[in-house]
């Protein structure tokens, strides 16, 4: 199925999380208003929503209440990017500036804790004790998984081991969430809630290692976000750290000092190096490793469009351009 396929299967779902998505934006503090609007509005994949709306549907739910579920989860999503666009002193998410570099840093992370907060409220709602705790340790994870990543910028000798760490945390841990609770919603037994959760885990980290790809050699226009964010935050992902583990000693020495000073304008020597250790293929292997272990998990669901369609999504997650 093509991601516009997918989408279409998803479009009524779809549609009911965007309507609670705006509904729940509201406050009587204008600058909430925009903000928040600025981010939400302008769209996004809504990758997160549809896994938990397709998830639920595969898991065979007959409810609405995933549609609340699918937005506390893109509350939380969008709440992290504020944040980080923050740290990782972005300017351009989603095709547009950035709320920081719009408005500034602590409107930003003042309204990230507001669509946190509005996040818990919405799921309050739900009245479930084992949603509200694996929402709860899920975004708490996530924050580990930034704090972590922070531990490492400039560090040079941050590995893979260290690396794969920050990114499950970060970034794979919603995904896991994201799908877990959709067949928790549909009362799945705890094996095939099991098997949701490994999907989702799975399928976030091929989703980040190929994030962290396209920073180096993705098309800004489409990404709607700028390349090379990561190197001139002296930040080491996959490629570059791959790249650092086969180089020769005095090319090493150089990315070493590159990553410790966070040096945006050595991107070519960078780039050079990623090449020569052939390190895009290394993380795109990877990242399909991760790809295909999201599908083994739904090996046990039964067969039907909706499970078609996450099969297909794992794949669009290390194919995409955005
Ligand atoms: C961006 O996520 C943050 C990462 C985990 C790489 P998305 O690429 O899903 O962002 P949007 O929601 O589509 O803008
Ligand atoms: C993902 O990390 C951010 C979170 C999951 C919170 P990145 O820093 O790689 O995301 P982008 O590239 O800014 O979207
Ligand atoms: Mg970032
Ligand atoms: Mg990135």
């Amino acid at each position: 199925m093509s991601i516009e396929s997918i989408q279409t299967l998803a479009r009524d779902e779809m549609a009911a999380v965007d309507v609670l998505i705006r509904a729940e934006l509201h406050s009587d503090v204008m600058l909430i208003n925009q903000i928040s609007e600025h981010i939400i509005v302008a769209g996004g994949k809504r990758l997160r929503p549809m896994l938990t709306a397709l998830a639920a549907r595969a898991a065979g739910y007959r409810g609405q209440d995933h549609t609340a579920l699918a937005a506390i989860i893109e509350f939380i999503h969008t709440a992290t990017l504020l944040h980080d666009d923050v740290v990782d002193e972005s300017d351009l998410r989603r095709g547009r500036k950035t709320a920081n570099a719009l408005w500034g840093n602590a409107p930003s992370v003042l309204v990230g804790d507001f669509l946190y907060s509005r996040a818990f409220q919405l799921m309050v709602g739900l009245d479930s004790m084992a949603i509200q705790k694996r929402l709860a340790d899920t975004t708490n994870r996530i924050a580990e998984g930034e704090v972590l990543q922070l531990l490492h910028v400039h560090n040079p000798d941050t590995d893979e081991a260290a690396y794969l760490n920050v990114i499950e945390r970060k970034t794979a841990a919603l995904f896991s969430a994201a799908t877990g609770l959709a067949a928790h919603l549909a009362g799945a037994d705890s094996t095939a809630c099991a098997a949701m959760d490994d999907y989702g885990l799975h399928l976030g980290m091929a989703f980040q290692i190929a994030d962290d790809v396209l920073d180096y050699v993705g098309d800004a226009e489409a990404l709607g976000k700028n390349l090379g964010d990561d190197l001139a935050e002296g930040k080491a992902t996959l490629p570059l750290i791959h790249a650092m583990g086969l180089a020769e000693a005095s090319v090493r020495e150089r990315l070493r000092l590159i990553i410790a000073t966070g040096d945006a304008t050595a991107m070519p020597e960078v780039l050079a190096a990623i090449a020569s250790s052939d390190s895009l293929r290394y993380c795109t292997d990877k990242a399909h490793f991760h790809a295909d272990a999201a599908k083994a998990a739904l090996h046990a669901l039964p067969e039907s469009a909706w499970k078609k369609a996450l099969l297909d999504l794992a794949d669009y997650s290390v194919a995409r351009s955005h």
